[in-house]
C-alpha cells in the first residue's frame, strides 16, 4: 500500500477502538469448566481415532503430510486400542509425544496432531514453577531502579537476546523438544539463505521495497543466530555481505543513492533499520570498529535521518490516529535501531526517535486491539502488527529494563492472543478483507513473547506448532519450562462484540485439520485502516480437512483507488474482491452495501471446552450460534437479518436469512469446490473438493427459490473499475437469485463425514427466536 493511500484513509477514519463496546450480544464467554466424560458422548470429526498412536509417535510413523491421513483406519482401529495398552503406555506417551505436532499438512500448513484419546499425554496449560538450569532461563540481573529508554545495558547483545541468555541456550536446546528442532531449522534455512546471492533490490510499484526489507531483516537474524551459536565467523562475513549490498556498496546496485531504503514508503526503511540494528547488536563483538562505522553511517543516511523527517514532519502520517500496523512497524523499527547504536551514534539522532517513538507507539500501535481483543485491520495484518509491538517491547524491556506501558497502557491488548486463535480455523485463517504482503520475518511468534508476559501459557502452545514458530524470537521468547495443550479447558467458541469488527468462531475441536469451523462476522465498514471489504454477513466454512465457503483474499493493492474508500463510491468498492458481490452474503439489487453500516448482533454457546485428549467428543447438544441484524447495511431493503449455528453435535451448520427487500435478493457463496445442483428440484447440491463432499440443501424453500452457479466476476452493469479484476481461477459462486420480496432462506450444510452419521432436518425457527435448544429435535 502506499503512504498517501493510507493517508488519505486516516483523515477519514480517525476514530479510538479503545472504547467500550455498544453490543447486543447476549453471552460472554469465560473458561468454564470442562466437562467430564458422559455416557452419551458421541465422537466425529476426527476420521483417525487411536490408532497405536503411543507407539507410531514413537517411532516416528504419524509423520504423515497427506491430509487425510488414514480414514480406513479409523472403526476398526477404534477398539484394537484397548483402554489398558493406552493405559500402560500413558506415561512414556507424554515424555515420547515431545512436540505435539507429528507433521504440517501440505496444502493449509496447519499443525496434524496424533490422534490419541490418552487423557495421561496432556494437560492444563502452564508455566511450571522452575528454577532447573536444564529447562528455564536465569533471571536477568540488569534491572534498573528507574529505567529510561535512553540509559541501556552495559553488555551486548542488547535487543531481545542478552549474553546471558545466549549463555543459557544451548543447554535449553538439549532438553527441549521444540528449541531443538526451531535450532535446526534456523540452520537449515541460514544454510539456504547463505548460499543465495544477497537479496536483489526490486521496487514493487506501491508497495515499495518492503520484501525486499524483510528478506534481508530475516536472512540477517538468522546468520547472526548460527554464528553466535557456532563461533563460525563465515556467518559474520555472509552477514557483511548483506549488509553491503542494502547499503548500495555490493555488486548490484540497490535504489537511489539518495534514498536507498525508500523512505516514501517507510515501512520499507523501518524494517531495513531494524535488520542493520538487529546484526549491529547481536555481531558486535565480531565487527571491526570500521564495520560498526559503517554500518551506523549507512544505518544514520538511509533509516534514522529519514526517520527523523517522518517524526518532525507530516510526512510520519502513521504517527497520528494510525492504530495499526504501520505505527507498530515503523516505532519498532526506529526504536530497534535506535537503541543497538545508542551511545555509539555520532549524530544524536537515535537519542532524539528514542524520546517520541515509545508514546507514539503506546498512543497508536498499543491502540490497534480493540476492547474484545480484534486487531481492526484484519486477522493477517495482526501478523504485522503484532510482530512489530512484541519486538518493539521486547527489545525496549532487553535494552533498557522496561516496555514504558508498551504492554499495558490497553488493558484488552492481552486478548488479541484470542483473537489469532480463534481467527485460525481448521484449515486456515477466517481471512476476510486484505490478506496484505508476503510475511518473510513477520510471523505469530508474538504469541510467545505474550504467553510469557501475559502468563497466558496457551498462547505459547498454540504457536509452538505452527510451520512458522522457527525463527530466532522464537528461541528466546519461548518459555520451557512450560507444560500441557493449549487445548485443555479452551472453548470452543468465541465470540467478539467490539461494534467495530463483531465476529464469531465456533468449532468442534481445536486438534484436528479435519473438523467443523465457522466463523461470520457483522461489523462496521470502516475504521480497518481500509483493508476491509463491504462484507457484513460474510462467513467461511471449514470441514473435512478442506475450506468449502472461502474468501478471495486482495486485489491488486497498485490499482487506482485501491485505499481510497472513504466515499460509497470510492474506487476500492469497484473491485469484485472488495465488493460487496465479492463476498459470502447477501446481495440486493446487486449493490454494494451501506458503508455507514453499523449492525447488531447476538449470539450464544453451550461453553463447550475441549477435554485433555486430541480426540474430541462433544455432547448432542453442544452448539453455538451467532446472529446478526444487518438492515443498516442495506439500501433497499427494510429488514435483513442472518444467522448461522451448529447442529447435532457440531456436525452440520445452518445458514438463515429473513430479508425484506423493494429490490432483487442474491444469497451468494464463494467456493472451490465442483458444484452438482441437484437437477429436479434446483433445491439442493453437492459439493465436492479435495476428495471430500459437503451436501447443500434449502429447507422450506421459498417460491422460486433455485440454486444456480455463477462465476466470481463483476456483473456487466457494474461501474466499471479503473484498471480489470484478478482472475478468481477455480472459484465458482453458488447462489439464489430471487426478485423483490420477503424470504425466510435456510440452508442446511451436510459435511458428509466418514463412519454413519445421522443427519438431522432443523425445525424452522424464526431468528429472534433462536435460542441454544431452539433447533433441538423434538
Ligand atoms: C485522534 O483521534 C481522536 C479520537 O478520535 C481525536 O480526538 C483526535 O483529534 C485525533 N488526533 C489527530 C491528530 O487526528
Ligand atoms: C543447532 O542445530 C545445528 C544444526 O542442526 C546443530 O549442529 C547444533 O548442534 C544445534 N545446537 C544445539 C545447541 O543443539
Ligand atoms: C526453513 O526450513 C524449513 C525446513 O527445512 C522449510 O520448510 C521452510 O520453508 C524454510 N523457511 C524459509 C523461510 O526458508
Ligand atoms: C563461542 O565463543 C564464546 C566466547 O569465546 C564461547 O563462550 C562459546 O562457548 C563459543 N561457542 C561455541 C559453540 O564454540
Ligand atoms: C557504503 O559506502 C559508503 C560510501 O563509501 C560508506 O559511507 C558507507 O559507510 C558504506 N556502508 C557499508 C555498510 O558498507
Ligand atoms: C480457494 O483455495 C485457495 C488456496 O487454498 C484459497 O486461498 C482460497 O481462499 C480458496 N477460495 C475459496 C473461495 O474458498
Ligand atoms: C456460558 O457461560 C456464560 C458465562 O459464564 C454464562 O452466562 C452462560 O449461562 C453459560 N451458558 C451455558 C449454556 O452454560
Amino acid at each position: 500500500m502506499s503512504a498517501s493511500y493510507d493517508n488519505l484513509n486516516a483523515q477519514n477514519q480517525n476514530h479510538n477502538m479503545y472504547t467500550e463496546p455498544q453490543h447486543n450480544g447476549s453471552g460472554y464467554i469465560t473458561p468454564a469448566s470442562r466437562k467430564k466424560g458422559t455416557s452419551n458422548w458421541i465422537k466425529f470429526g476426527i476420521p483417525v481415532l487411536i490408532v497405536v498412536i503411543v507407539a507410531a509417535v514413537v517411532g516416528g510413523v504419524v509423520g504423515s503430510r497427506k491430509k487425510h491421513s488414514s480414514n480406513a483406519a479409523a472403526a476398526s482401529s477404534q477398539s484394537a486400542a484397548s483402554a489398558s495398552a493406552a493405559a500402560s503406555a500413558a506415561a512414556s506417551a507424554k515424555s515420547a509425544l515431545g512436540k505435539f505436532a507429528v507433521a504440517t499438512n501440505s496444502e493449509f500448513m496447519m499443525p496434524i496432531y496424533p490422534s490419541t484419546t490418552d487423557t495421561g499425554a496432556f494437560s492444563s496449560p502452564t508455566f511450571v514453577p522452575s528454577s532447573d538450569p536444564k529447562n528455564s532461563w536465569p533471571q536477568d540481573t540488569f534491572k534498573p531502579s528507574n529505567p529510561d529508554v535512553l540509559t541501556v545495558r552495559p553488555d551486548r547483545p542488547r535487543l531481545i537476546a542478552p549474553a546471558y541468555k545466549w549463555a543459557a541456550l544451548p543447554n535449553l536446546i538439549a532438553n527441549d523438544p521444540y528449541l531443538q528442532s526451531w535450532n535446526a531449522t534456523i540452520f537449515k534455512n541460514a544454510s539456504d539463505y547463505k548460499a543465495l546471492p544477497p537479496v536483489v533490490y526490486f521496487l514493487d510499484g506501491d508497495s515499495g521495497i518492503l520484501d525486499n526489507a524483510r528478506d534481508i531483516k530475516r536472512r540477517l537474524k538468522a546468520f547472526a543466530y548460527v554464528y553466535r551459536m557456532t563461533n563460525d565467523t563465515s556467518w559474520v562475513d555472509r552477514a557483511w555481505e548483506e549488509i553491503q549490498n542494502a547499503a548500495g556498496n555490493g555488486t548490484t546496485t540497490f535504489g537511489p543513492d539518495v534514498d536507498r531504503w525508500n523512505s516514501g514508503h517507510f515501512l520499507d526503511t523501518a524494517e531495513l533499520s531494524a535488520a542493520f540494528g538487529i546484526a549491529y547488536d547481536w555481531l558486535y563483538d565480531v565487527w571491526t570498529p570500521d564495520q560498526k562505522s559503517q554500518i551506523i553511517s549507512t544505518l544514520i543516511k538511509y533509516g534514522l535521518q529519514p526517520g527523523v523527517t517522518q517524526v518532525t514532519t507530516p510526512t510520519g502520517w502513521w504517527r497520528n490516529n494510525i492504530t495499526g500496523n504501520w505505527n507498530c512497524v515503523c516505532n519498532s523499527g526506529l526504536t530497534m535501531a535506535s537503541l543497538a547504536i545508542l551511545n555509539d551514534d555520532p549524530s544524536g539522532l537515535a537519542k532524539q526517535l528514542l524520546q517520541t517513538t515509545v508514546d507514539n507507539a503506546k498512543n497508536n500501535c498499543a491502540q490497534a486491539v480493540s476492547t474484545d481483543g480484534s486487531w481492526a485491520e484484519t486477522a493477517n495484518y495482526w501478523y504485522f502488527g503484532t510482530t512489530g509491538h512484541a519486538e518493539m517491547a521486547a527489545s525496549l524491556l532487553s535494552a533498557t529494563g522496561s516496555h514504558y506501558g508498551l504492554m499495558d497502557v490497553n488493558p484488552n491488548y492481552q486478548k488479541t492472543g484470542d483473537f489469532h486463535m480463534y481467527i485460525s480455523g481448521s484449515t486456515s485463517l477466517f481471512n476476510y478483507g486484505d490478506h496484505g504482503p508476503n510475511k518473510y520475518s513477520t510471523t505469530a511468534n508474538s504469541m510467545m513473547f505474550y504467553a510469557d508476559f501475559y502468563n497466558q501459557p496457551q498462547y505459547a502452545l498454540f504457536q509452538r506448532d505452527q510451520y512458522d514458530a522457527a525463527e530466532p524470537w522464537s528461541m528466546f521468547w519461548y518459555q520451557p519450562n512450560i507444560a500441557g495443550a493449549f487445548w485443555d479447558g479452551k472453548p470452543l467458541d468465541h465470540f467478539f462484540d467490539n461494534f467495530v469488527d463483531q465476529w464469531g468462531s465456533m468449532r468442534s475441536t481445536w486438534t484436528d485439520v479435519n473438523g467443523l469451523y465457522v466463523a461470520i462476522k457483522a461489523g462496521m465498514l470502516q475504521y480497518h485502516q481500509t483493508h476491509n471489504d463491504l462484507d457484513c454477513g460474510d462467513f467461511v466454512l471449514d470441514a473435512l480437512g478442506t475450506r468449502w465457503a472461502g474468501e478471495l483474499g486482495s486485489a491488486d493493492y497498485r490499482s487506482p483507488g485501491y485505499f481510497t474508500s472513504a466515499l460509497q463510491d470510492g474506487q476500492r468498492w469497484m473491485y469484485y474482491r472488495k465488493m460487496t458481490e465479492g463476498q459470502n452474503t447477501i446481495l440486493i439489487n446487486k449493490a454494494n452495501q451501506n458503508l455507514n453500516a453499523a449492525p447488531t448482533i447476538k449470539f450464544d454457546t453451550s461453553n463447550t471446552t475441549q477435554g485433555p485428549t486430541t480426540v474430541n467428543v462433544v455432547d448432542q447438544d453442544s452448539t453455538a450460534f451467532f446472529t446478526t441484524d444487518m438492515t443498516s447495511a442495506y439500501f433497499d431493503a427494510t429488514s435483513v437479518k442472518r444467522g448461522i449455528r451448529l447442529l447435532n453435535g457440531r456436525k452440520q451448520v445452518l445458514l438463515q436469512d429473513e430479508v425484506t427487500a423493494s429490490q432483487g435478493v442474491q444469497w451468494r457463496m464463494h467456493t472451490n469446490a465442483t458444484v452438482n445442483i441437484d437437477q429436479s428440484t434446483f433445491q439442493s447440491a453437492t459439493l465436492t473438493l479435495d476428495g471430500q463432499t459437503m451436501k447443500v440443501q434449502m429447507l422450506n424453500p421459498p417460491n422460486g427459490a433455485k440454486f444456480s452457479t455463477t462465476t466470481a466476476k463483476r456483473f456487466d452493469t457494474d461501474p466499471t473499475p479503473p484498471v480489470p479484476d484478478q482472475d478468481n481461477p477455480g472459484v465458482t459462486v453458488l447462489i439464489i437469485d430471487l426478485p423483490a420480496g420477503t424470504y425466510n432462506l435456510q440452508v442446511l450444510f451436510n459435511p458428509q463425514w466418514p463412519g454413519s452419521v445421522n443427519y438431522v432436518t432443523p425445525p424452522s425457527v424464526a431468528l429472534d427466536q433462536w435460542t441454544l435448544r431452539s433447533h433441538d429435535s423434538s
